[in-house]
Protein backbone atom coordinates (compact mmCIF):
# COMPACT_ATOMS: atom_id res chain seq x y z
CA UNK A 1 0.00 0.00 0.00
CA UNK A 2 1.03 3.45 -0.92
CA UNK A 3 0.65 6.25 1.99
CA UNK A 4 -0.63 9.73 0.62
CA UNK A 5 -2.96 10.48 3.39
CA UNK A 6 -1.26 10.81 7.32
CA UNK A 7 -3.27 12.02 10.38
CA UNK A 8 -1.65 12.41 13.40
CA UNK A 9 -3.86 12.87 16.43
CA UNK A 10 -2.09 15.05 18.83
CA UNK A 11 0.46 18.14 18.57
CA UNK A 12 2.82 18.14 21.34
CA UNK A 13 6.84 17.78 21.67
CA UNK A 14 6.22 14.33 20.08
CA UNK A 15 3.73 14.80 17.47
CA UNK A 16 4.22 18.27 15.90
CA UNK A 17 7.88 17.91 15.35
CA UNK A 18 7.57 14.45 14.08
CA UNK A 19 5.18 15.29 11.32
CA UNK A 20 6.79 18.07 10.10
CA UNK A 21 9.50 16.44 9.38
CA UNK A 22 7.85 13.88 8.32
CA UNK A 23 6.19 16.97 5.59
CA UNK A 24 9.34 17.84 4.63
CA UNK A 25 10.35 14.96 3.39
CA UNK A 26 7.72 13.37 1.82
CA UNK A 27 6.28 16.38 -0.24
CA UNK A 28 3.73 13.59 -2.44
CA UNK A 29 2.06 12.82 0.91
CA UNK A 30 -0.25 15.30 3.16
CA UNK A 31 -0.18 14.90 6.94
CA UNK A 32 -2.62 16.43 8.71
CA UNK A 33 -2.25 17.17 12.74
CA UNK A 34 -5.02 17.34 14.52
CA UNK A 35 -4.98 18.19 18.50
CA UNK A 36 -8.48 18.96 20.72
CA UNK A 37 -6.12 21.96 22.43
CA UNK A 38 -7.89 24.74 20.17
CA UNK A 39 -5.15 27.30 21.05
CA UNK A 40 -2.54 25.16 20.49
CA UNK A 41 -3.47 24.60 16.81
CA UNK A 42 -4.19 28.30 16.37
CA UNK A 43 -0.59 28.90 17.41
CA UNK A 44 0.83 26.14 15.04
CA UNK A 45 -1.35 28.29 12.33
CA UNK A 46 -0.20 31.64 13.00
CA UNK A 47 0.91 33.44 10.55
CA UNK A 48 4.32 34.41 12.14
CA UNK A 49 6.05 30.63 12.15
CA UNK A 50 7.86 32.21 14.66
CA UNK A 51 5.08 31.88 17.14
CA UNK A 52 4.65 28.27 16.64
CA UNK A 53 4.12 26.57 20.38
CA UNK A 54 7.43 24.54 20.37
CA UNK A 55 10.42 25.73 20.78
CA UNK A 56 13.20 23.34 18.99
CA UNK A 57 15.91 25.04 17.03
CA UNK A 58 15.24 24.21 13.24
CA UNK A 59 11.60 23.84 13.56
CA UNK A 60 9.69 27.01 12.54
CA UNK A 61 11.81 26.65 9.34
CA UNK A 62 10.98 22.99 8.66
CA UNK A 63 7.25 24.37 9.54
CA UNK A 64 7.09 27.65 6.97
CA UNK A 65 8.94 25.69 3.56
CA UNK A 66 5.55 22.69 4.26
CA UNK A 67 2.70 24.32 5.95
CA UNK A 68 0.02 24.77 3.56
CA UNK A 69 1.73 22.71 0.90
CA UNK A 70 1.32 19.25 2.53
CA UNK A 71 1.29 20.11 6.37
CA UNK A 72 -1.72 20.98 8.22
CA UNK A 73 -2.50 21.42 11.83
CA UNK A 74 -6.84 21.10 12.54
CA UNK A 75 -8.82 20.72 15.29
CA UNK A 76 -11.61 18.43 13.11
CA UNK A 77 -10.36 15.48 14.60
CA UNK A 78 -12.86 13.00 12.74
CA UNK A 79 -12.20 14.36 9.37
CA UNK A 80 -8.73 13.71 9.72
CA UNK A 81 -9.13 10.33 10.70
CA UNK A 82 -11.76 10.04 8.16
CA UNK A 83 -9.18 10.75 5.45
CA UNK A 84 -6.37 8.85 6.52
CA UNK A 85 -4.49 6.27 5.56
CA UNK A 86 -2.22 5.82 8.51
CA UNK A 87 -2.98 7.17 12.03
CA UNK A 88 -0.25 8.26 14.48
CA UNK A 89 -1.53 8.57 17.95
CA UNK A 90 0.95 11.16 19.42
CA UNK A 91 -1.10 12.00 22.41
CA UNK A 92 0.29 12.59 25.95
CA UNK A 93 -0.07 9.39 28.66
CA UNK A 94 0.78 10.94 31.64
CA UNK A 95 1.98 9.03 34.94
CA UNK A 96 -1.59 7.92 36.59
CA UNK A 97 -2.63 10.46 39.55
CA UNK A 98 -5.42 8.58 40.94
CA UNK A 99 -6.50 4.98 41.54
CA UNK A 100 -5.14 1.77 41.27
CA UNK A 101 -0.98 2.54 39.59
CA UNK A 102 -1.56 5.52 40.91
CA UNK A 103 2.21 7.67 40.62
CA UNK A 104 3.52 4.94 38.38
CA UNK A 105 1.58 3.41 35.85
CA UNK A 106 1.13 5.35 32.60
CA UNK A 107 -2.62 7.18 31.86
CA UNK A 108 -3.96 5.33 29.01
CA UNK A 109 -7.26 7.62 28.83
CA UNK A 110 -6.38 9.75 26.04
CA UNK A 111 -5.30 6.62 24.01
CA UNK A 112 -8.29 4.49 24.85
CA UNK A 113 -10.26 7.94 23.91
CA UNK A 114 -8.54 7.80 20.76
CA UNK A 115 -8.98 4.39 19.77
CA UNK A 116 -12.39 4.76 20.32
CA UNK A 117 -12.77 7.93 18.19
CA UNK A 118 -10.91 5.86 15.44
CA UNK A 119 -13.32 3.27 15.90
CA UNK A 120 -16.14 5.26 15.52
CA UNK A 121 -14.81 7.02 12.91
CA UNK A 122 -13.31 5.15 10.15
CA UNK A 123 -15.35 3.95 7.37
CA UNK A 124 -12.16 2.35 5.66
CA UNK A 125 -9.23 0.32 6.71
CA UNK A 126 -6.28 1.86 8.36
CA UNK A 127 -3.15 1.36 10.02
CA UNK A 128 -2.78 2.81 13.45
CA UNK A 129 0.59 3.48 14.88
CA UNK A 130 1.16 4.09 18.45
CA UNK A 131 3.68 7.08 18.49
CA UNK A 132 3.66 8.17 21.97
CA UNK A 133 5.56 5.70 24.36
CA UNK A 134 3.41 2.99 26.12
CA UNK A 135 3.40 0.01 28.59
CA UNK A 136 4.26 -2.94 26.92
CA UNK A 137 1.29 -4.70 25.47
CA UNK A 138 -0.85 -0.98 24.95
CA UNK A 139 -1.04 -2.26 21.22
CA UNK A 140 -3.08 -5.20 22.55
CA UNK A 141 -6.09 -2.98 24.00
CA UNK A 142 -5.77 -0.16 21.38
CA UNK A 143 -6.05 -3.67 19.06
CA UNK A 144 -9.40 -4.79 21.33
CA UNK A 145 -10.69 -1.54 20.92
CA UNK A 146 -11.00 -1.31 17.28
CA UNK A 147 -11.62 -4.20 16.55
CA UNK A 148 -14.90 -4.88 19.38
CA UNK A 149 -16.44 -1.15 18.84
CA UNK A 150 -15.04 -0.59 15.01
CA UNK A 151 -17.90 -1.31 12.07
CA UNK A 152 -15.94 -3.62 9.90
CA UNK A 153 -13.16 -2.06 9.22
CA UNK A 154 -9.87 -3.61 9.18
CA UNK A 155 -6.89 -2.40 11.67
CA UNK A 156 -3.24 -2.68 11.83
CA UNK A 157 -1.75 -1.82 14.99
CA UNK A 158 2.27 -0.89 14.62
CA UNK A 159 4.58 0.60 17.56
CA UNK A 160 6.77 3.39 15.92
CA UNK A 161 8.36 4.83 19.52
CA UNK A 162 9.55 7.86 18.66
CA UNK A 163 12.96 8.99 20.19
CA UNK A 164 13.97 11.99 19.50
CA UNK A 165 15.19 14.15 22.83
CA UNK A 166 13.74 17.88 22.73
CA UNK A 167 16.57 20.48 21.80
CA UNK A 168 17.74 18.59 19.47
CA UNK A 169 14.38 17.31 17.93
CA UNK A 170 15.24 18.14 14.16
CA UNK A 171 18.53 17.11 14.08
CA UNK A 172 17.21 13.57 15.36
CA UNK A 173 14.64 12.97 13.23
CA UNK A 174 16.83 13.95 9.95
CA UNK A 175 19.23 11.67 10.71
CA UNK A 176 18.13 9.61 13.36
CA UNK A 177 19.95 6.34 15.27
CA UNK A 178 17.38 3.50 13.91
CA UNK A 179 13.89 4.17 13.27
CA UNK A 180 11.77 1.21 14.55
CA UNK A 181 8.95 -0.57 13.75
CA UNK A 182 6.74 -3.43 15.62
CA UNK A 183 3.89 -5.08 13.70
CA UNK A 184 2.38 -8.47 13.41
CA UNK A 185 4.18 -10.89 11.46
CA UNK A 186 0.70 -11.99 9.86
CA UNK A 187 0.99 -10.82 5.72
CA UNK A 188 -1.19 -8.17 6.62
CA UNK A 189 1.12 -6.87 9.84
CA UNK A 190 4.01 -7.51 7.26
CA UNK A 191 2.53 -5.06 4.65
CA UNK A 192 1.77 -2.48 7.05
CA UNK A 193 5.04 -2.52 8.41
CA UNK A 194 6.10 -1.92 4.77
CA UNK A 195 4.05 0.73 3.86
CA UNK A 196 5.80 2.76 7.17
CA UNK A 197 8.63 1.67 6.70
CA UNK A 198 8.23 3.69 2.79
CA UNK A 199 7.29 6.66 4.20
CA UNK A 200 10.68 6.71 6.37
CA UNK A 201 12.95 5.36 3.45
CA UNK A 202 12.54 8.64 1.57
CA UNK A 203 14.89 9.85 4.07
CA UNK A 204 16.22 7.63 6.51
CA UNK A 205 19.13 4.74 5.28
CA UNK A 206 17.45 1.13 5.15
CA UNK A 207 19.74 -0.39 7.18
CA UNK A 208 18.82 2.14 10.08
CA UNK A 209 15.29 0.83 9.89
CA UNK A 210 14.56 -1.81 12.00
CA UNK A 211 11.76 -3.79 12.60
CA UNK A 212 10.57 -6.59 15.31
CA UNK A 213 7.33 -7.55 16.56
CA UNK A 214 5.12 -5.60 18.72
CA UNK A 215 6.24 -5.99 22.10
CA UNK A 216 9.87 -5.64 21.61
CA UNK A 217 9.58 -2.47 19.81
CA UNK A 218 6.97 -1.53 22.48
CA UNK A 219 9.76 -2.71 25.44
CA UNK A 220 12.98 -1.22 23.35
CA UNK A 221 11.75 2.11 24.26
CA UNK A 222 11.23 1.62 27.55
CA UNK A 223 14.48 0.19 27.67
CA UNK A 224 16.21 2.95 26.38
CA UNK A 225 15.23 5.39 28.47
CA UNK A 226 15.52 3.45 31.61
CA UNK A 227 19.54 2.72 30.08
CA UNK A 228 19.77 6.38 29.65
CA UNK A 229 18.70 7.80 32.72
CA UNK A 230 20.39 4.61 34.88
CA UNK A 231 24.14 6.43 33.20
CA UNK A 232 22.54 9.81 34.75
CA UNK A 233 22.08 8.13 37.83
CA UNK A 234 24.84 6.89 38.15
CA UNK A 235 27.05 9.67 37.65
CA UNK A 236 24.73 11.12 40.09
CA UNK A 237 25.37 8.73 42.78
CA UNK A 238 29.82 9.13 41.79
CA UNK A 239 28.99 13.19 42.11
CA UNK A 240 28.06 12.51 45.88
CA UNK A 241 30.92 10.67 46.88
CA UNK A 242 33.45 12.76 44.34
CA UNK A 243 32.26 15.89 47.03
CA UNK A 244 32.84 13.83 49.78
CA UNK A 245 36.46 12.07 48.93
CA UNK A 246 38.23 15.74 46.45
CA UNK A 247 37.37 13.51 42.90
CA UNK A 248 36.18 15.73 40.59
CA UNK A 249 32.96 14.00 38.89
CA UNK A 250 33.96 16.00 35.41
CA UNK A 251 37.14 14.30 35.15
CA UNK A 252 35.83 10.57 36.48
CA UNK A 253 33.67 10.99 33.42
CA UNK A 254 35.85 12.04 30.93
CA UNK A 255 37.90 9.34 32.31
CA UNK A 256 35.44 6.59 31.98
CA UNK A 257 33.92 7.62 29.22
CA UNK A 258 36.77 7.15 27.16
CA UNK A 259 36.29 3.15 27.46
CA UNK A 260 34.93 2.48 24.52
CA UNK A 261 32.82 0.05 26.25
CA UNK A 262 31.29 3.00 28.15
CA UNK A 263 31.21 5.83 25.96
CA UNK A 264 30.90 9.36 26.94
CA UNK A 265 27.56 10.74 26.46
CA UNK A 266 25.04 10.71 28.98
CA UNK A 267 27.31 10.88 31.87
CA UNK A 268 26.93 14.42 32.69
CA UNK A 269 26.11 15.28 36.54
CA UNK A 270 23.64 17.62 37.00
CA UNK A 271 20.99 18.35 39.66
CA UNK A 272 18.54 15.69 38.45
CA UNK A 273 17.29 14.26 35.35
CA UNK A 274 13.97 15.55 34.46
CA UNK A 275 11.24 15.81 30.92
CA UNK A 276 8.34 14.14 30.22
CA UNK A 277 10.31 10.06 29.54
CA UNK A 278 12.36 9.47 31.60
CA UNK A 279 10.73 9.55 35.63
CA UNK A 280 7.58 8.21 33.48
CA UNK A 281 8.90 5.15 31.38
CA UNK A 282 10.99 4.11 34.24
CA UNK A 283 8.05 3.91 36.57
CA UNK A 284 6.11 2.45 33.81
CA UNK A 285 8.55 -0.35 33.72
CA UNK A 286 8.55 -0.67 37.53
CA UNK A 287 5.03 -0.95 37.77
CA UNK A 288 4.65 -3.57 35.07
CA UNK A 289 7.68 -5.97 36.60
CA UNK A 290 5.81 -5.70 39.41
CA UNK A 291 2.68 -6.71 38.12
CA UNK A 292 4.66 -9.85 37.16
CA UNK A 293 6.11 -10.40 40.33
CA UNK A 294 9.30 -9.51 39.39
CA UNK A 295 10.38 -7.67 42.31
CA UNK A 296 13.85 -7.50 42.23
CA UNK A 297 13.35 -6.52 38.51
CA UNK A 298 11.28 -3.62 39.41
CA UNK A 299 13.92 -2.37 42.83
CA UNK A 300 16.52 -2.36 40.18
CA UNK A 301 14.96 0.26 38.07
CA UNK A 302 13.41 2.00 40.96
CA UNK A 303 16.55 2.98 42.58
CA UNK A 304 17.64 5.17 39.50
CA UNK A 305 14.37 7.36 40.45
CA UNK A 306 15.05 7.45 44.32
CA UNK A 307 18.61 8.56 43.21
CA UNK A 308 17.13 11.05 41.20
CA UNK A 309 15.10 12.34 43.63
CA UNK A 310 17.88 12.42 46.26
CA UNK A 311 20.04 14.54 43.81
CA UNK A 312 17.30 17.36 43.50
CA UNK A 313 17.01 17.30 47.14
CA UNK A 314 20.56 17.28 47.97
CA UNK A 315 21.23 20.27 45.91
CA UNK A 316 18.70 22.07 47.63
CA UNK A 317 19.45 21.09 50.72
CA UNK A 318 23.21 22.17 50.44
CA UNK A 319 22.15 25.82 49.18
CA UNK A 320 20.22 25.76 52.38
CA UNK A 321 22.94 24.76 54.59
CA UNK A 322 25.53 27.36 53.15
CA UNK A 323 23.76 29.70 53.02
CA UNK A 324 23.93 29.46 57.12
CA UNK A 325 21.35 27.28 57.45
CA UNK A 326 18.54 29.57 56.25
CA UNK A 327 17.09 31.35 53.09
CA UNK A 328 14.44 32.49 54.88
CA UNK A 329 13.30 36.04 53.47
CA UNK A 330 16.62 35.35 51.18
CA UNK A 331 16.40 35.82 47.20
CA UNK A 332 18.04 32.98 45.38
CA UNK A 333 18.06 33.64 41.45
CA UNK A 334 17.23 30.36 39.58
CA UNK A 335 19.39 30.41 36.22
CA UNK A 336 16.90 28.49 33.91
CA UNK A 337 13.90 26.50 34.92
CA UNK A 338 13.53 24.30 31.75
CA UNK A 339 14.46 20.47 32.52
CA UNK A 340 17.52 20.94 29.57
CA UNK A 341 18.42 23.96 27.57
CA UNK A 342 17.20 24.17 24.00
CA UNK A 343 13.60 23.60 25.28
CA UNK A 344 10.57 25.31 26.46
CA UNK A 345 9.39 22.43 28.15
CA UNK A 346 9.64 22.15 31.74
CA UNK A 347 8.02 18.91 32.44
CA UNK A 348 9.32 17.06 35.55
CA UNK A 349 12.35 19.67 36.08
CA UNK A 350 14.40 19.67 38.63
CA UNK A 351 13.93 23.41 38.98
CA UNK A 352 10.60 22.76 39.99
CA UNK A 353 11.24 20.34 42.87
CA UNK A 354 14.02 22.41 44.04
CA UNK A 355 12.43 25.74 43.87
CA UNK A 356 9.78 23.99 46.07
CA UNK A 357 11.94 22.78 48.73
CA UNK A 358 13.34 26.45 49.00
CA UNK A 359 9.83 28.15 49.49
CA UNK A 360 9.05 25.42 51.69
CA UNK A 361 12.39 27.11 53.40
CA UNK A 362 10.28 30.67 52.80
CA UNK A 363 12.67 31.62 50.11
CA UNK A 364 12.55 34.18 47.69
CA UNK A 365 12.98 33.11 44.42
CA UNK A 366 13.60 35.05 41.18
CA UNK A 367 14.06 33.00 37.84
CA UNK A 368 15.15 33.99 34.41
CA UNK A 369 15.07 31.45 31.62
CA UNK A 370 15.59 32.51 27.95
CA UNK A 371 12.18 30.64 27.08
CA UNK A 372 9.77 29.52 29.85
CA UNK A 373 6.95 31.93 30.36
CA UNK A 374 5.93 32.81 33.99
CA UNK A 375 2.29 31.31 33.40
CA UNK A 376 4.27 28.25 33.00
CA UNK A 377 6.46 28.35 36.14
CA UNK A 378 3.05 28.87 38.31
CA UNK A 379 1.76 25.99 37.06
CA UNK A 380 4.22 23.77 37.56
CA UNK A 381 4.55 24.90 41.32
CA UNK A 382 0.60 24.93 41.84
CA UNK A 383 1.18 21.67 40.29
CA UNK A 384 2.42 19.97 42.99
CA UNK A 385 -0.24 21.51 45.21
CA UNK A 386 1.85 22.18 47.96
CA UNK A 387 1.13 25.57 48.80
CA UNK A 388 -1.66 28.54 47.60
CA UNK A 389 -1.81 29.92 44.36
CA UNK A 390 -1.31 33.10 46.15
CA UNK A 391 1.99 31.97 48.38
CA UNK A 392 3.49 30.63 45.08
CA UNK A 393 2.83 33.74 43.51
CA UNK A 394 4.40 35.59 46.33
CA UNK A 395 6.83 33.19 46.85
CA UNK A 396 8.26 33.39 43.02
CA UNK A 397 9.41 36.05 40.75
CA UNK A 398 9.87 35.90 36.95
CA UNK A 399 12.35 37.92 35.40
CA UNK A 400 12.97 38.54 31.35
CA UNK A 401 16.30 40.50 32.42
CA UNK A 402 19.41 38.26 33.81
CA UNK A 403 20.85 41.16 35.50
CA UNK A 404 17.59 42.34 37.41
CA UNK A 405 16.61 38.76 38.26
CA UNK A 406 19.98 38.89 39.76
CA UNK A 407 20.17 42.32 41.55
CA UNK A 408 20.39 42.05 45.61
CA UNK A 409 20.19 38.52 45.71
CA UNK A 410 21.96 36.11 48.08
CA UNK A 411 22.92 33.45 45.68
CA UNK A 412 22.31 31.71 42.22
CA UNK A 413 21.37 28.35 41.18
CA UNK A 414 21.88 27.04 38.21
CA UNK A 415 19.35 24.84 36.78
CA UNK A 416 19.40 24.75 33.40
CA UNK A 417 22.94 24.41 30.71
CA UNK A 418 21.49 27.52 28.69
CA UNK A 419 24.32 28.38 26.61
CA UNK A 420 23.33 32.29 26.88
CA UNK A 421 24.51 32.08 30.43
CA UNK A 422 27.93 31.55 30.06
CA UNK A 423 28.40 34.86 27.97
CA UNK A 424 26.81 37.42 30.61
CA UNK A 425 28.49 39.82 32.11
CA UNK A 426 29.23 38.09 35.19
CA UNK A 427 31.36 40.79 36.99
CA UNK A 428 28.18 42.96 36.42
CA UNK A 429 26.21 40.38 38.31
CA UNK A 430 28.63 39.81 41.10
CA UNK A 431 28.79 43.60 41.78
CA UNK A 432 24.82 43.95 42.07
CA UNK A 433 24.80 41.13 44.52
CA UNK A 434 24.80 40.83 48.50
CA UNK A 435 28.24 39.31 49.46
CA UNK A 436 29.19 36.76 49.89
CA UNK A 437 28.08 36.02 46.22
CA UNK A 438 27.43 32.45 46.16
CA UNK A 439 26.77 30.46 42.79
CA UNK A 440 24.98 26.76 42.90
CA UNK A 441 25.81 25.61 39.67
CA UNK A 442 23.57 22.50 38.96
CA UNK A 443 24.78 21.77 35.63
CA UNK A 444 28.50 22.13 35.87
CA UNK A 445 28.37 24.76 33.26
CA UNK A 446 29.95 27.74 34.28
CA UNK A 447 33.89 28.44 34.39
CA UNK A 448 35.20 27.44 37.76
CA UNK A 449 38.01 29.40 38.03
CA UNK A 450 36.48 32.76 36.84
CA UNK A 451 33.83 33.05 38.44
CA UNK A 452 36.32 32.59 42.01
CA UNK A 453 38.50 35.34 40.38
CA UNK A 454 35.15 37.75 40.28
CA UNK A 455 35.29 36.46 43.66
CA UNK A 456 31.88 34.28 44.02
CA UNK A 457 31.52 31.59 45.98
CA UNK A 458 31.33 28.52 43.60
CA UNK A 459 30.14 25.69 44.06
CA UNK A 460 29.46 22.69 41.33
CA UNK A 461 28.20 19.57 41.58
CA UNK A 462 30.28 16.98 41.98
CA UNK A 463 33.41 18.84 43.06
C1 LIG B 1 14.75 11.42 26.33
C2 LIG B 1 15.52 10.44 25.42
O1 LIG B 1 16.88 10.89 25.27
C3 LIG B 1 14.84 10.34 24.06
O2 LIG B 1 15.48 9.37 23.27
C4 LIG B 1 13.39 9.96 24.27
O3 LIG B 1 12.71 9.95 23.03
C5 LIG B 1 12.70 10.93 25.20
O4 LIG B 1 13.41 11.03 26.45
P1 LIG B 1 14.61 14.07 26.51
O5 LIG B 1 13.80 13.82 27.75
O6 LIG B 1 14.09 15.03 25.50
O7 LIG B 1 14.86 12.70 25.73
O8 LIG B 1 16.04 14.63 26.95
P2 LIG B 1 17.46 13.98 27.31
O9 LIG B 1 18.47 14.66 26.50
O10 LIG B 1 17.46 12.51 27.25
O11 LIG B 1 17.66 14.48 28.81
C6 LIG B 1 16.83 14.04 29.87
C7 LIG B 1 17.26 14.64 31.17
O12 LIG B 1 18.51 14.11 31.59
C8 LIG B 1 17.46 16.16 31.12
O13 LIG B 1 16.95 16.75 32.29
C9 LIG B 1 18.96 16.31 31.03
O14 LIG B 1 19.41 17.54 31.52
C10 LIG B 1 19.42 15.15 31.88
N1 LIG B 1 20.78 14.70 31.56
C11 LIG B 1 21.06 14.18 30.34
C12 LIG B 1 21.78 14.80 32.52
O15 LIG B 1 21.54 15.27 33.63
N2 LIG B 1 23.04 14.37 32.22
C13 LIG B 1 23.36 13.83 31.00
O16 LIG B 1 24.52 13.46 30.80
C14 LIG B 1 22.34 13.74 30.03
P1 LIG C 1 4.12 14.61 23.96
O1 LIG C 1 5.36 15.11 24.64
O2 LIG C 1 3.93 13.12 24.16
O3 LIG C 1 4.03 15.01 22.53
P2 LIG C 1 2.18 16.67 24.68
O4 LIG C 1 1.41 16.83 25.95
O5 LIG C 1 3.15 17.71 24.27
O6 LIG C 1 2.86 15.22 24.76
O7 LIG C 1 1.15 16.52 23.47
C1 LIG C 1 0.06 15.68 23.45
C2 LIG C 1 -1.11 16.40 22.76
O8 LIG C 1 -2.16 15.45 22.55
C3 LIG C 1 -1.72 17.55 23.55
O9 LIG C 1 -1.62 18.74 22.78
C4 LIG C 1 -3.20 17.13 23.76
O10 LIG C 1 -4.09 18.22 23.64
C5 LIG C 1 -3.40 16.16 22.62
N1 LIG C 1 -4.50 15.20 22.85
C6 LIG C 1 -4.71 14.41 23.92
N2 LIG C 1 -5.81 13.63 23.72
C7 LIG C 1 -6.31 13.92 22.50
C8 LIG C 1 -7.40 13.44 21.71
N3 LIG C 1 -8.24 12.47 22.16
N4 LIG C 1 -7.60 13.98 20.49
C9 LIG C 1 -6.75 14.94 20.02
N5 LIG C 1 -5.70 15.43 20.71
C10 LIG C 1 -5.47 14.93 21.93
Amino acid sequence: MKITNICCIGAGYVGGPTMAIIAQKCPNIKVMVVDLNQERIALWNDADVTKIPIYEPGLSDVVAEARGRNLFFSTEVDRAIEDAQLIFISVNTPTKTYGLGKGMAADLKYIELCARQIARVATSDKIVVEKSTLPVRTAEVLKNILEHTGSGVKFQILSNPEFLAEGTAVQDLLQPDRVLIGGDTTPEGEKAIQALVDVYANWVPNDRILTTNVWSSELSKLTANAFLAQRVSSINAMSELCEKTGADVNEVARAIGMDSRIGSKFLKSSVGFGGSCFQKDILNLVYIAKSYGLNEVADYWEQVIIMNDHQKRRFANTIVQTLYNTVSDKKITFFGWAFKKDTNDTRESAAIYVADYLLNEQSKIAVYDPQVKESQIQKDLNYLETRSLEANKKGVTCFEDPYLACQEAHAIAVLTEWDAFKSLDWQRIYDSMKKPAFIFDGRNLLDEKKMRDIGFVYQAIGK
